[in-house]
């Protein structure tokens, strides 16, 4: 539970917000790389934490991320021409560089100059993992660059997808590092049925209601969902990391059955809307063109448009919830994995009252972000670098493996994270 005011704190994240500045200290996915996949091609509009954006990518291949609306009468640039190394506004000439210099003014006469007095808001970018990122801070706190592993993987070997959800990124955030829900809304009713979700014979199913162990370190904490098999004396684990801001690291399976890690981003748009980057990456090999249809998750091009990025299954439709379904095949009656997340999390309202939660001990990781997030807040308003902000993230993996009760997991399932790291155990 949190009072109104720090609800308030944590989930607001426009220019000059608490938590907006502390977010503003973190490399932030802005759009897909394939979205502005040619030089001069199309530019395409881009909201993040509650600022309207247009990106382009130059003849020279540089992208420019810079606020939508032209500083002379404000009409929006994503109507403009992409042409000779800038963005030209179509309604008076105007053109601007990717760094945000007004390089041209069609409408007045060269001798006044008029054009060196102009400029427009420009953010850094950089291009890693299929994502094309920024970062909206002071420019002399500028992060190392975000190389997760999955980032620095081959490209065949990857797989990233965007969706829009209806709901402040907290709420989908703390969906998303909620373990204990996952083997109940996510499964299946039958071993045989075809549709994405989790089998009745998977030791995730089938282990008791789980014990959780959350490790705090300084990118924000790993954590394990451990849950007894009946009948003997191993456990299951299920192992992640949850990186500050908002992202998270889970073990996988691809639909043609490769062992995969995982993970989403929940990147703001505003308040009430957040962009979930879904990515996964295959360390043994390339990925299959199955794979990337994402069927079981519902994210890919069969669930989700590729132009406006929303989900065919959502709010206005019941998430295509199918009672018969739910009798029979799987426990929502809904298809896809993260398109019943996404119902969920949105049916709480915009941004959920926090203030009427009763949360338990299987909620540890969700109070312990929010604590992070808070602190975060607090750091930057100090004049601190937030957690996260640095690079013992790099090397992360997620694990899941059923091992003796007695088994040191950390050791087996937790490699890059050096003990002496673990700044303390919840
Ligand atoms: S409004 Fe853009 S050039 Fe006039
Ligand atoms: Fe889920």
């Amino acid at each position: 539970m949190l009072s109104r005011e720090e609800n308030e704190l944590i989930t607001r994240v426009g220019p000059d917000t608490p938590m907006g500045n502390a977010l503003r200290r973190y490399w932030i996915p802005a759009l897909l790389s394939s979205e502005i996949a040619e030089p001069d091609g199309p530019p395409a509009r881009v909201r993040l934490l509650g600022e309207d954006l247009v990106a382009f990518r130059d003849t020279e291949g540089r992208i420019g991320l810079i606020e939508e609306f032209c500083p002379h009468r404000r009409v929006s640039l994503y109507f403009g021409r992409n042409e000779e190394c800038g963005l030209r506004c179509v309604y008076h000439g105007w053109k601007f560089d990717v760094t945000g210099a007004c390089i041209d003014m069609m409408n007045e006469p060269e001798e006044y100059d008029f054009k060196h007095k102009v400029r427009v808001t420009a953010y850094p970018t950089c291009e890693l993992g299929g994502i094309v990122w920024t970062y909206m801070g002071p420019a002399e706190k500028i992060p190392p660059l975000p190389k997760f592993a999955w980032t620095q993987a081959p490209a065949a070997n990857r797989h990233v997808t965007k969706v829009i959800e209806e709901c402040n990124w907290l709420q989908a955030l703390e969906g998303g590092i909620d373990t204990s829900h996952a083997p109940i809304l996510h499964r299946l009713l039958t071993d045989s049925s075809k549709r994405g979700g989790i089998k009745p014979s998977n030791p995730f199913v089938r282990g008791k209601a789980p014990k959780l162990v959350v490790d705090i370190t300084n990118y924000g904490y790993q954590y394990a969902g451990i849950r007894p098999l009946d009948g003997t004396d191993d456990v299951h684990i299920r192992f992640y990391h949850f990186i500050m801001p908002f992202h998270q690291i889970r073990p996988s399976k691809s639909e043609s059955g490769l062992d995969l890690d995982a993970g989403h981003i929940w990147v703001p748009i505003d308040d009430g809307n957040c962009t979930v980057y879904n990515w996964s990456y295959c360390p043994d090999g390339p990925l299959t063109e199955e794979d990337k249809l994402e069927r079981g998750l519902g994210n890919g091009p069969l669930h989700v448009d590729p132009v406006t990025f929303r989900s065919k299954a959502n709010r206005s439709n019941d998430y295509m919830l199918d009672r018969s379904v739910q009798r029979t095949e799987t426990f929502s009656g809904i298809d896809g994995i993260n398109a019943q997340d996404r119902a969920l999390q949105e049916s709480m309202g915009r941004i959920v009252d926090r203030s009427k939660e009763h949360l338990g001990p299987a909620d540890k990781a969700i109070i312990q972000a929010r604590k992070l997030l808070r602190q975060a807040v607090k750091a930057v308003e100090a004049g601190q670098s937030p957690d996260g902000t640095g690079t013992s993230y790099y090397p992360l993996r997620a694990h899941e493996a059923v091992v003796p009760n007695s088994a040191d997991w950390r050791a087996e399932l937790a490699p890059e994270v050096k003990r002496e790291a673990i700044l303390q155990t919840v």
